[in-house]
């Protein structure tokens, strides 16, 4: 069976390919573009880019995610990507500093468009924000988020480590669990 993946970051790609490898899932990059609502919660997000795009494919995968700080109440959540590009990590560790509790965690939801239903699969990883960067394999915020019960941050631990425990990897095991139901 072969998925498509509505999106352009090869990261992405890589560690729900790894996941899915296990289920006898293949899935690639479809080339379309996808609704990006405003809303608090990825959840939402996610479901309102599957929808729309179940009009048109089969078989099509969205995501979003976030990561939520909790010093910040959940800043930067739904708004990551922008952060990203604004604030970019140095301006996220800044608004830390000083700050007595550092944990965090990424939520990513990924939904499934199949024969016209939206399904939609959460993952959580928790975890802490680094004193500084470290680590150069990933993307976005990986060099500074340190996963619980780890030293390393998901840019030192590198794609292998991080496809088992990410919350991406645990959106796309629930994803290929189900298939792996449904095919019973
Ligand atoms: P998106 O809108 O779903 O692409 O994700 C929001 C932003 O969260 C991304 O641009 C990244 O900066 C960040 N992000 C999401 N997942 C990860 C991850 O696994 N590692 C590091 N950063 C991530």
């Amino acid at each position: 069976m072969r998925l498509y993946f509505a999106t352009s970051n090869r990261h992405k790609l890589e560690e729900a390919r790894r996941v899915l490898a296990q289920f006898s899932i293949d899935i690639e990059i479809a080339p379309v573009k996808k609704l990006e609502i405003q809303a608090d919660d990825v959840v939402e997000i996610s479901r309102a880019a599957a929808e729309r795009l179940c009009a048109a494919y089969n078989y099509i995968v969205v995501e979003d995610d976030g990561l939520y700080i909790e010093a910040l109440r959940g800043f930067p959540g739904p708004y990551s990507e922008y952060v990203y590009r604004t604030l970019g990590l140095s301006g996220v560790l800044k608004l830390l500093e000083g700050a007595g509790d550092r944990s965090a965690y990424f939520k990513s939801a990924v939904s499934l468009c199949i024969d016209g239903l939206v399904k939609t699969f959460v993952g959580i990883a928790k975890g802490r924000i680094a004193e500084a960067p470290r680590g150069s394999a990933g993307f976005g915020f990986d060099p500074i988020f340190i996963p619980e019960g780890f030293d390393e941050t998901f840019a030192e631990m590198g794609v292998e480590a991080k496809s088992k425990i990410s919350h991406r990897a645990k959106a796309f095991q629930a994803l290929g669990e189900w298939i792996a139901g449904v095919r019973k």
